[in-house]
């Protein structure tokens, strides 16, 4: 996305990426794909707005959280990166925590499949010589800030998702790093999201055009950059992200952590403040994969969803690749509850968008646990593009959700806003806006009396399946 000084858009352009599932619990991508769609996207929005990309001053980044990039010393890509949604390193997680027995005190987080840290003590145990050839290990982003600047360096909101960050103090913790075989010497620098980390190769800047030299600031996780995107900064402001992932995420005034109920207590990507996430690993992916069964698009299956609502539909447990708030249960698996000879496709397809409500009313448990109450939140990622999911969120959470202009782009906006920031000579305020609100939904009296009862035996099917998905 490339934007003018006022954070306005002037083009913007994706390109398509795809996962490899190569066992029902691993997730890989190939770095290597990430920055052909980088350069991609790039060339696109240069051939759209040439005049205005050779004017470019700053770039900000944002990616997936959590996935291991694994570089040697020569800089080669070791293996395809683990990502944020792989739930291999399971029993390394238990591992760590004995490791490392006051390893939550440090973190503030709960050792859990997704985070860096244990993948790399399973690629330890599992694939040794690939472990001892790893110089360095970066983040997805941070990946692609190192091709376009040749620096490794990381920002403390995506640093705090390894589970090597000493969070409170915004630093790479020695023990942490030292209980998977690794020090300080295999990270990358620590820089604030909204601070200059590099400049962009030269080769780049001659290339494209570009007469001055251009900043790369620290950038930020998606969630992260999605809530500067679209205004959330502090404590108080808060967001829904329906994308592949679900995520409800809270601004804090400082470090507030509940790990027992698995929620992630991070660094924001700007200075002296920090946020809750409670997160979900299927919540537009298990409407994606239900329109892949019907063979329908997710549009169609987004369209048919209302006219399945009723007491009787299935009651749908979203746990498609397992789960990590509240449960952190890589074991939980996806179940349709209740089916009978009359249930539509309509039915199934009211019955994913609302599992997917529920587990996030059970993540908003786990952020009150840690202290947050929310009135409002903003409703982004691609989930928000229905209006039908929002007023079902909104009835489930029992708070306002306000639908925000591009709100299905906020990361870019945010990752671009932080270029801005790094720039200098602007304050927070002035450029963390949120952008104008196109639609509010209201919690509804007359659905909520029947999703309080549907929730309810929502949360009694986990329960009395717990055990059997162990098993
Ligand atoms: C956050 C998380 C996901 C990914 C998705 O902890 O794992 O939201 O960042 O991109």
């Amino acid at each position: 996305m490339l934007t003018d000084a006022e954070s306005d858009i002037i083009a913007s352009s994706g390109a398509k990426l795809v996962v490899d599932n190569l066992h029902p619990q691993w997730s890989e991508q190939s770095p290597q794909d990430w920055w052909n769609a980088t350069l991609d996207a790039i060339a696109t929005v240069r051939n759209a707005q040439p005049r205005a990309f050779k004017a470019l001053r700053g770039i900000g980044l944002s990616g997936q959280m959590h996935g291991a990039t694994l570089l040697d010393r020569s800089g080669n890509v070791l293996r395809p990166a683990i990502l944020w949604n792989d739930t291999r390193a399971y029993a390394e997680c238990i591992e760590l925590e004995t490791l490392v027995p006051d390893s939550r005190a440090i973190t503030g987080n709960l050792a859990m499949p997704g985070f860096t840290a244990p993948k790399l003590l399973w690629l330890s145990k599992y694939e040794p010589a690939v472990f001892r050839a790893v110089q360095k290990v970066l983040l997805p982003k941070d990946y692609i800030a190192w091709r376009l600047t040749g620096e490794f360096v990381s920002d403390m909101s995506d640093a705090s998702g390894t589970l090597w960050l000493d969070v409170g103090k915004r630093d790479w913790s020695g023990r942490m790093l030292a209980a998977t075989g690794l020090s300080r010497a295999n990270m990358p620098r620590l820089v604030e999201g909204s601070e200059a980390a590099a400049t962009l190769r030269e080769e780049f800047r001659r290339e494209w055009g570009i007469d001055r030299s251009v900043t790369v600031c620290g950038g930020a996780g998606d969630n992260a950059a999605s809530a500067i995107g679209v205004g959330v900064a502090r404590r108080g402001d808060a967001l829904l992200s329906l994308g592949t992932s679900g995520v409800l995420f809270a601004a804090t005034a400082r470090h507030a952590p509940n790990p027992t109920q698995a929620v992630h207590a991070f660094c924001h990507c700007v200075p002296r403040q920090w946020h809750q996430m409670s997160v979900i690993l299927s919540a537009a992916a298990s409407l994606h994969w239900l329109a892949s069964l019907l063979k329908i698009s997710v549009a169609d299956v987004v369209d048919i969803a209302p006219a399945g609502q009723s007491e009787t539909a299935p009651i749908f447990l979203p746990y498609l690749n397992g789960e990590r708030t509240p449960h952190n249960d890589a074991a939980a698996r996806g179940v349709f509850y209740g089916m009978t000879a009359t249930h539509s496709a309509a039915h199934l397809a009211y019955s994913v968008m609302e599992g997917v409500a529920f587990a996030m009313a059970d993540g908003y448990a786990a952020l009150q646990g840690a202290g947050t109450t929310l009135d409002a939140a903003a409703f982004i990622g691609g989930g928000s593009r229905s209006a039908f999911w929002g007023r079902l969120c909104a009835s489930v959470l029992g708070f306002q959700l306000n639908r925000h202009e591009g709100s299905e782009m906020s990361a870019a906006l945010g990752a671009a806003r932080l270029a801005r920031l790094a720039h200098g000579g602007e304050d927070l305020s002035g450029v963390c806006v949120a952008p104008p609100v196109l639609e509010r939904y209201e919690p509804e009296a007359v659905s909520q009396s029947m999703l309080e009862i549907r929730l309810a035996r929502y949360r009694r099917l986990y329960g009395a399946l717990r055990s059997e998905f162990q098993a």
